[in-house]
């Protein structure tokens, strides 16, 4: 069988998997399958594109991985558009990795990493074995692509680095372009490699970023932008070691405020479930999609692999710069979704709930699982076992308000107008809240995404 028809067999499932009743309905979701990084995510000629990492023949991430795709013209209602980028060449048979999309005055450029595995038990995968071609996809109507081409081969890279270089993002600047690359140099330590070019095809390195000290052996999914004044690197670090309030997850992901240093790093999301994510302007605001997701965790998704998916994307979050902190709240258009308000003691699992003036010691229970812990510091406990082997997340911020978003198996909890976020999932059997101390607290019932498959 092609591809397409590996494609169209596992996606004759979408009727079945889109009744899964641990479906989220405002988050994107794979129509069938696993769904990890956004990818290529743009506003071009009036429609946002979120391509993602889709491995549409299973939950668990095994077969075909290629790039699906999703466009609105709001960010409430989308289409699911198939698959953009299948893995058809030889410079990506391992898969169609992550990347990034630029538009342009008459087409749309994809730029992605084509990942090859060489079969030898003789390989480590790290120095050899390995090959990350950077490629160029452009489509004229940005639905439908065209030829590849190879930009950047495993050569072509400087020789300090070992085989793991990837997830191409690349914006347009003054006199030309940029480009990011993540990276692992020889000696284990992450990096970033930055490329610059005229025409947005042939590309010179320009520098290479690893920080002032070692900071995690590996750094996925760069973004490079400028915000209020400040330029943020941002990448999704691996191997940094754990503390109380930091780096509680298997890997992370965050941002360095100019400097690329340890005491200038802040992470996106202290959740379980948030890692690799990827930013875009669009035209007034800077918006975040992460993947609700995480590998190589102690933790599981069984009841929605069950149902023949794993994993969604995070709501688009718009970043403000405050003094360096970059704040993040769902845009805007997310307050459309609102229905009535409803009692705390409704169950009901698809709503935001907006607190105020909590006082310290107030203590929320979500879903009868969830426990949430207001003081000098926040915590999230899961009190049954909802949270599939989820236990305990911390940080040090002393949080007045917050906004949770609930969406049958998603939860994302904004404190202080954004200041921190944590994104977890849970299989929650009964969905009211219960609410132990004293605060404002407002429910609203949500609608889901108009969603067309
Ligand atoms: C991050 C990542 C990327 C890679 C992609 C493959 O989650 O490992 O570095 O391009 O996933 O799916």
């Amino acid at each position: 069988m092609t591809q397409r028809e590996l494609v169209a067999k596992a996606e004759e499932n979408i009727p079945r998997v889109s009744a899964g009743k641990n479906r989220c309905r405002y988050h994107l979701l794979p129509p069938v399958g696993w769904m990890n990084d956004p990818n290529g995510l743009c506003y071009w000629k009036g429609t946002y594109h979120v391509f993602f990492q889709y491995a549409p023949q299973s939950a668990e991430g095994t077969g075909l991985h290629c790039w699906g795709h999703y466009a609105s013209p709001d960010l409430l209602s989308w289409k699911y558009c198939g698959v953009a980028v299948y893995p058809d060449t030889p410079e990506e048979a391992d898969g169609a990795y992550s990347g990034s999309a630029v538009g342009e005055e008459d087409h749309l450029s994809l730029y992605y990493t084509g990942n090859v595995k060489h079969k030898d038990k003789k390989y480590d995968y790290i120095s050899d074995g390995r090959e990350s071609n950077t490629i160029l996809l452009r489509s004229q109507n940005g639905y439908t692509f065209g030829k590849k081409q190879v930009l950047l081969r495993t050569p072509d890279y400087p020789a300090e680095f070992t085989r793991h270089i990837r997830d191409p993002k690349v914006q347009k600047t003054e006199s030309g372009y940029t480009m990011v690359l993540g990276g692992r140099l020889k000696g284990d330590r992450g990096a970033v490699l930055v490329y610059d070019s005229a025409n947005g095809e042939d590309f010179k390195l320009r520098e290479v970023i690893s920080g002032r000290e070692k900071f995690g052996y590996m750094w996925e999914c760069p973004d490079l932008f400028t915000l209020g004044g400040d330029r943020f690197l941002c990448v999704s670090p691996q191997g940094v070691p754990h503390e109380k309030y930091k780096f509680q997850s298997t890997y992370s992901s965050g941002y360095f405020c100019e400097e690329a240093c340890a005491e200038n790093f802040r992470e996106w999301d202290a959740g379980f479930d948030f890692y690799a994510p990827q930013t875009f302007f669009d035209g007034s605001r800077r918006i975040l999609f992460g993947w609700a997701g995480m590998p190589d965790v102690p933790y599981d998704n069984q009841p929605s692999v069950a149902e023949g998916w794993q994993h969604s994307l995070t709501l688009p979050r718009e970043l403000t710069n405050r003094n360096g902190v970059l704040y993040q709240m769902p845009v805007r258009e997310i307050e459309r979704l609102r229905r009535e308000e409803i009692p705390l003691s409704q169950d009901c699992g698809c709503y935001e709930l907006l607190l105020d003036d909590i006082a310290p010691g107030t203590k929320l229970l979500l879903s009868d699982a969830l426990e949430l812990s207001f003081g000098e510091e926040f915590e999230l406990r899961f009190v049954s076992d909802a949270g599939r082997g989820r236990d305990v997340r911390r940080a040090d911020v002393h949080a007045r308000s917050a906004r949770v978003f609930m969406d049958v198996s998603l939860c994302e909890i904004y404190l202080n107008d954004g200041e921190k976020v944590f994104t977890t999932r849970l299989y929650p059997q009964k969905n009211t809240v219960v609410l132990n101390g004293s605060c404002k607290a407002v429910r609203y019932a949500m609608n889901g995404y108009a969603i067309e498959y």
